[in-house]
């Protein structure tokens, strides 16, 4: 089989028919995302899983998630959550936050996910002044250009073992390029950081298949 876009797209297909097949939630949610004219720039459904999977081996309680869009990852990370754990998302997009509400609700999870509504930077002043409980797994997926600052500002509202994961850190590659678009140099500069900040032990792998060519870099505050 050929190394191409077509290949990893059918590979991807057969990962998640085999491993991670959408009960119907979480499929009328890419069917509320289109409705509704959002962008299909959630997760893949195999990362979703991921994602999941992560908040189940940290034990997650809080959760917090800078970019809904409509809720898809949202809710694969909500429902790791036990009854009395909580997630709180930051979306700056009124309608997307509107989407968000009605399809979390949907599939089940609304009374553990808090959705912001506001630009994620100034909600984030807002939760430190809030004084909550740290946050157990961190999931940064909105405007890359702010990658590093959400980085920041979560180290600071995180405790020893507490995972952040940053998704869409390869780009297709643009993050190596001479003059890269913002959102592609707030991708790599966040690398950087997760590389040189002494708090924390970070890795990034790259990923192939229906989102195309990107990747996820995962990090553990250390104790
Ligand atoms: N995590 C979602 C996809 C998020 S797409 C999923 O996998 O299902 C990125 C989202 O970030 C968009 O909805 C966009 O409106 C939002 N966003 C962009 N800039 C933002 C900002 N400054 N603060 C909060 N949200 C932002
Ligand atoms: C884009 C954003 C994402 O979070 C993603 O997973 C894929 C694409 C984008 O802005 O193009
Ligand atoms: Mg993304």
């Amino acid at each position: 089989m050929a190394n191409d876009d077509s290949a990893w797209r059918r590979v991807d297909e057969f990962l998640g028919a085999t491993l991670v097949p959408e009960e119907s939630a979480l499929a009328e949610v890419h069917r509320s995302n289109a409705r509704a004219g959002l962008p299909p720039i959630d997760v893949a459904p195999n990362q979703g899983k991921l994602l999941n999977l992560l908040a189940q081996l940290v034990g997650a309680r809080r959760i917090l998630e800078v970019g809904t869009l409509g809720g898809y990852s949202t809710i694969w990370l909500a429902r790791a959550l036990p009854p009395d754990g909580r997630l709180i998302t930051l979306e700056i997009d009124p309608q997307h936050a509107a989407v968000a509400r009605t399809n979390v609700d949907r599939a089940g999870v609304g009374e553990l996910v808090d959705i912001r509504l506001g630009a994620a930077l100034e909600t984030f002043a807002v939760l430190e002044s809030e004084c909550g409980e740290a946050f157990d797994l961190v999931f940064i997926d909105a405007d890359k250009q702010n990658n590093a600052a959400y980085v920041r500002a979560a180290l600071d509202m995180s405790h020893a073992g507490t995972v952040i994961v940053v998704d869409n850190v390869v780009r297709g590659g643009a993050i190596l390029e001479a003059q890269p678009d913002p959102n592609a140099a707030g991708s790599r500069e966040v690398l950087e950081l997760l590389g040189s900040e002494p708090r924390l032990d970070a890795t990034a792998l790259q990923t192939v298949g229906t989102k195309g060519w990107d990747g996820l870099a995962i990090a553990r505050v250390r104790g």
